[in-house]
């Protein structure tokens, strides 16, 4: 890891027992607190896929963050993916399982067909959230051009539904 993501890393806070017993909970708010560790994340998550998007999709709560930062950086324009009802007329849904339940995303007729798009979100744990996104964006005729995540939880699984992933770190 670089200097810089070392330090972001650092912050992440360890909640243990959240949200049930025997999970150690991998809190990112300290990291999205400090500006120098929010900077060179967002960069480091763009940066593989510089040049090569031309929208930033992030998934509802915490991948919406990271994509509204990332796509002011990128000077390009961000769509959100939300969970069920939020949207007042989705195009396209997708269902999906949680680590700790099951859910839909749904997106806006603002994902553009032939649009790259670059997904992004904060953690990869089980990786139904982002093989959900991914299928949305195809669903909706764009092409993924990348999926980004700060960090990627270990003996979950991610990888293996999501093995195309850039993560900065993991734990
Ligand atoms: C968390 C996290 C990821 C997802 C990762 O979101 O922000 O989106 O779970 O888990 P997975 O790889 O097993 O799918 P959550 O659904 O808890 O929603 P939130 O962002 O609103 O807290
Ligand atoms: N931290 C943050 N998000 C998560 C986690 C975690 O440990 N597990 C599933 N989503």
């Amino acid at each position: 890891l670089s200097p810089a993501i070392e330090a972001a890393r650092s912050l992440i806070r360890t909640i243990p027992d959240y949200p049930k017993q025997g999970v150690q909970f991998r809190d990112i708010t300290p990291l999205m607190a400090d500006a120098q560790a929010l900077r060179d994340c967002v960069e480091a998550l763009i940066e593989p896929f510089s040049g090569r998007f031309d929208l930033v999709a992030g998934v509802e709560a915490r991948g919406f963050l990271l994509a509204g930062s990332a796509a002011m950086v990128a000077g390009v324009g961000l769509a959100p993916l939300r969970k069920a009802g939020k949207l007042p007329r989705p195009a396209a849904s997708v269902n999906y399982d949680l680590e700790y339940g099951t859910a839909t995303i749904e997106a806006s007729e603002d994902i553009i067909p032939g649009m790259r798009v670059l997904l992004l979100d904060d953690v990869l744990a089980t990786g139904g959230t982002l093989a959900a996104g991914r299928a949305l964006i195809e669903k909706m005729g764009a092409e993924v051009a990348g999926t980004a995540v700060l960090m990627e939880l270990e003996g979950l699984g991610g990888r293996t539904l999501v093995p195309e992933v850039h993560a900065l770190f993991s734990m």
